[in-house]
């Protein structure tokens, strides 16, 4: 993840429902320096520092860094600060602590992506038995129609193109989660005050959603939380409409990030990419994740 205000939101979505091995940070929304103190500054004020944080690719296999601080900020994070500054921490990148891991142990991994695929494309580099280690990628980004950069690219697969097109030829079931969905699945500008029932997190998300929708996001039927979408997608498939389609990544200047449909003939792995989604259902199981992690943990309860 590059948090990053929806990141930060999938975050906290996804610690109330799934076990979570590690994150590893990437450059994208912002710098490096900040994705992977935002990432260990969002799981200390959850209560939840025992997740491991490992520090990743600071720029995209081959572009230039592109960030999007007009849309995060520029601490990937504006509109609150966070109560005190952390420690620096010594941290291996991630690509070899999840090879270490999976030499140590056997359970299966799923991968969630929600910032630009560079640390993802390292790790199955790195790794022989990625198949039978990996349940499959799940990865926010990309668009069958459409973008957000361009009028055809999507950010995180516009940040790394060369990353994204690795990760969607891969040998492994990848998923899509592009903006086919998340521009369906806003979150209503009324809901913002719910968050503040969650006590700090919850205050987190409510200052920086705000930010969000007064600095980049005005559509009339509220935010875009394209990352927060893709957990979803990850733990709900039955609410989301899927096709299986051979896809590529163009690289080429004007249509850098651009997803491009291959014929059915293609020798290339099937993409199962998301083309419609249930909006009501996943905002349900987006709230029913805080409520769990209300349950669960004090840090977000109120006092
Ligand atoms: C994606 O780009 C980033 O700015 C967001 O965090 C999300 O991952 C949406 O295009
Ligand atoms: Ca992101």
């Amino acid at each position: 993840m590059d948090p990053g205000i929806d990141d930060a939101l999938a975050l906290y979505t996804a610690l109330g429902r799934l076990p979570i091995a590690g994150l590893s940070a990437v450059a994208g929304n912002v710098e490096i320096e900040k994705t992977f103190v935002n990432a260990r500054q969002l799981l200390r004020l959850a209560g939840r520092s025992d997740v491991p944080v490992w520090r990743g690719s600071a720029a995209p296999l081959h572009y230039p860094l592109h960030t999007a601080p007009h849309v995060h900020g520029a601490s990937g994070l504006d509109g609150y600060q966070f109560p005190a500054p952390l420690d620096d921490a010594p941290t291996e990148p991630p690509w070899a602590a999840w090879a270490r891991i999976w030499q140590e142990e056997t359970t299966p991994v799923h991968l969630i992506a929600t910032g630009p695929l560079t640390n993802i494309a390292k790790l199955l580099w790195c790794l022989d038995d990625a198949p039978s280690r990996l349940t499959g990628i799940t990865v926010m980004g990309g668009a069958i129609h459409g973008g957000n950069v361009t009028p055809t690219a999507e950010f995180n697969f516009y940040a790394d193109p060369e990353a994204a097109d690795q990760v969607m030829g891969a040998n492994v079931p990848v998923t899509m989660v592009g903006l086919d969905v998340t521009h369906k699945a806003r979150l209503p500008w009324e809901d913002l005050p719910r968050f503040l029932d969650f006590a700090e997190p919850g205050r987190l998300l409510y200052a920086v959603l705000h930010w969000y929708g007064e600095h980049a996001e005005r559509h009339p039927d509220g935010l875009a939380i394209h990352d927060a979408i893709a957990v979803a997608a990850y733990a709900n498939p039955e609410l989301f409409v899927w096709q299986e389609l051979p896809l590529t990544v163009l690289q080429d200047a004007a249509w850098r990030g651009t997803v491009a449909r291959l014929p059915e003939s293609a020798r290339r792995p099937r993409v199962k990419a998301a083309v419609d989604v249930d909006v009501p259902g996943v905002l349900n199981w987006l709230w029913g994740s805080l409520q769990a992690m209300a349950e669960n943990s004090p840090a977000f309860r109120q006092s």
